[in-house]
């Protein structure tokens, strides 16, 4: 079973231009071989490869199944006519490589999600259920919050065929819809349960990659991350919100290459094997957004990544 998401790789031009952005967006880089690795504070564990190209591009995602599960499933991808590679992008990475049928490369290996950061849970005076009693919830200490990533919980990839990587995903990789619009938009999450989506996919021309996310401690860190990020001269794509689709609080700014970073807060999660949860099939501006502060711009579907 597909458990987590460990990994993005991504090619870039310009990897401090790379670097600059991501730690303003939180995260803590280091150097590997030629590569820029970036991780969250306080976590064991890549989230994001910036990898030297021509072009800036997504180049793999990397996936975890369970211990010992490797074997299985190179016999069930092999069952279902997909090619195995043992390695690509020059990366000496334990596990298997193969392809997605939009091409997209996917490495899987036996690794689990390591733990987060802890974050303090917060007592919350909603009407009727006082619960934070003589407390403050903001001291002057607040004012020195900042963003800072917990875990990158997820990423959506531009398709130009929706229904053809929902079929791969689910039938080959065993993982399950959690909402979608029709053949425009679909979402899908591991079937051993967890966030109502790892990973999703918007209509496009073409591949790409519309936005990866990183779960923050509450909404003040989504406001101040992007916050910062807009001082710093980047620009925000559509925030803060908060979507239909996963319930999550969102706010997205545009990375140096017009691929989205997003920050999220307070997704649905859903059991092992999705019990009890009803996918919903609606249009996208349904599943987008219950509230904005501003209507989502028209650009912020568009693929700016080449083919
Ligand atoms: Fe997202």
């Amino acid at each position: 079973m597909i458990r987590s998401l460990q990994h993005v790789g991504l090619t870039v031009p310009d990897q401090e231009i790379g670097r600059a952005f991501y730690e303003t967006f939180g995260l803590v880089s280091s150097v590997v071989g030629d590569d820029l690795v970036f991780r969250c504070d306080g976590r064991n564990q890549d989230q994001v490869r910036l990898m030297s190209g021509p072009q800036k591009k997504l180049s793999y995602i990397s996936l975890g199944v369970g211990e010992g599960e490797l074997k299985g499933w190179k016999a069930r991808l092999e069952q279902h006519d997909v090619n195995l590679s043992d390695g690509t992008f020059g990366l000496e990475l334990d596990g298997i490589w193969f392809q997605d049928p939009d091409g997209g490369w996917i490495h899987l290996s036996e690794a689990q999600s390591e733990p987060s950061r802890i974050v303090k849970p917060q007592e919350f005076n909603t009407p009727g259920s006082y619960r934070r009693i003589g407390t403050r919830a903001c001291s002057i200490e607040s004012l020195g919050k900042r963003a800072n990533p917990l875990r990158l919980g997820h990423l959506i990839k531009f398709s130009p065929d929706v229904s053809r990587q929902v079929v791969f995903y689910t039938d080959v990789l065993g993982m399950k819809v959690s909402d979608r619009a029709g053949d425009i938009l679909a979402f899908l999450y591991s079937a051993a349960g967890g966030d109502h989506h790892m990973i999703a996919f918007a209509k496009s021309s073409h591949p790409g990659l519309h936005h990866l996310s990183f779960e923050v401690g509450d909404l003040d860190e989504i406001a101040l991350g992007a916050s910062n990020l807009l001082n710093h001269g980047y620009k925000s794509a559509f925030g803060m919100g908060r979507h239909v689709a996963g319930s999550n609080y969102f706010h997205y700014i545009r990375d140096p290459w017009n691929s989205l970073c997003e920050y999220f807060w307070d997704i649905d999660i859903i059991p092992e094997g999705g019990s009890g949860w009803v996918p919903l099939d609606a249009s996208p501006e349904q599943l987008t957004a219950v509230w904005a502060t501003t209507p989502p711009p028209p650009d912020f579907i568009m693929n700016f990544e080449e083919r």
